[in-house]
């Protein structure tokens, strides 16, 4: 057994996390939507989201009959919304072609959509004690600096060579806590900027310590310029109540109720209140706000048209009022809820 990992273990008993919602269970419905939720959200962020979603659906077979929208008014605010789109379709699929009980290898849980080869390695250890490496951001960031591993770890040729360490430090026993070890290691020592290199239990062996160079690894992605987009949108209201439409399926913000869009500008805007066929001539560009994606920066205009109760008619099926009251109910992107509480 890998001194690495029985260093690790030890550690967990005394210092790592026991009393996270999703630690309590084996039931491979509440880790799987742990781990996808904790994919690209912090623990503390998720914890709260995680029990009202169980609560609203306490099972595999509940969630598999909910409909999206339903499933993404639960999400609302996470971000990331294909995680909640495909952990929709990984519901019915264990509901249509597994009876309703999850498969209990990693190989075949990384065929169920959202699923990708750590996740479907960390449930299956989790829950059916499977000995699966798993390599999420912090184990990469882990390995990157204590073995001394070069190049960017995106570029498949540095992960391929991390899978495969990974592989090679996994535990004979132990392997339920093990992941668990090392995602608490990185979520809690090894972190990103200033690492706690003196509480670490495997430092002494640690090639970026002993080099001093836990700051330059793991090596960064090489720098490209975000693209910036800039987009209108229209903030329609009448009385307590707001113009929201829903989005197509497809693409950023997939199925969500938004704010109309335009394109940036005013007489952009102008075209699109016409569209909308609310008609008004004294509406005004309100402060824009930013927002980062992966991908590319977003910078928001909105349009604020006030309407009387006569004017406030529209034809158009995609488009609905919403009292503002009611907008926690339903499934809004975080930036454009931002906007709106303001
Ligand atoms: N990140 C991903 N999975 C996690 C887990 N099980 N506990 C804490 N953070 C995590």
């Amino acid at each position: 057994m890998s001194e690495f990992a029985t260093r690790l273990i030890a550690w967990h008993a005394e210092n790592g996390r026991h009393d996270l919602p999703w630690q309590q269970t084996r039931d491979p419905y509440r880790v799987w939507l742990s781990e996808i939720m904790l994919q690209q959200t912090q623990v503390d962020t998720v914890i709260p989201y995680y029990l009202r979603f169980l609560e609203c659906f306490p099972d595999v077979s509940a969630l598999a009959a909910a409909s999206q929208d339903a499933v993404l008014a639960q999400w609302s605010g996470l971000g990331y919304y294909a995680r909640a789109r495909n952990l929709h379709r990984a519901a019915q699929q264990v509901v249509h072609d597994f009876g309703g009980v999850f498969p209990r290898s990693a190989a075949q849980l990384a065929e169920l959509p959202g699923i990708g080869r750590s996740t479907a390695a960390a449930i299956a250890s989790f829950c059916f004690g499977e000995r699966a490496a798993i390599l999420d951001g912090n184990v990469k960031r882990v390995l990157c600096r204590h073995f001394g591993i070069e190049g960017f770890p995106g570029e498949r040729a540095v992960e391929q060579k991390l899978w495969a360490l990974a592989e090679r430090l996994l535990p004979e026993q132990g392997i339920e806590i093990y992941p668990q070890a090392q995602m608490d290691l990185g979520a809690t020592l090894c972190t990103r900027s200033k690492p706690r290199c003196l509480h670490c239990p495997v430092h002494e062996s640690c090639v970026a310590r002993m080099t001093g160079r836990e700051a330059e690894l793991p090596i960064a992605r090489p720098k490209k310029t975000v693209p910036q987009r800039s987009l209108g949108v229209l903030l329609v209201k009448t009385g307590d109540s707001v113009l929201l439409e829903q989005r197509p399926s497809a693409g950023i913000w997939g199925g969500l109720y938004s704010l109309p869009e335009m394109l940036d500008g005013e007489s952009a805007a102008q075209a699109g209140l016409r569209r909308f066929g609310v008609i008004g001539p004294d509406f005004q560009a309100q402060p824009a706000l930013r927002h980062s994606f992966t991908h590319f920066t977003l910078t928001l205009t909105p349009w604020l048209q006030v309407l009387s109760a006569q004017a406030a008619v529209v034809h158009d099926p995609a488009l609905r009022w919403v009292r503002l009251d009611e907008l926690a109910e339903i499934g809004l992107p975080a930036p454009i809820l931002k906007l709106l509480q303001r």
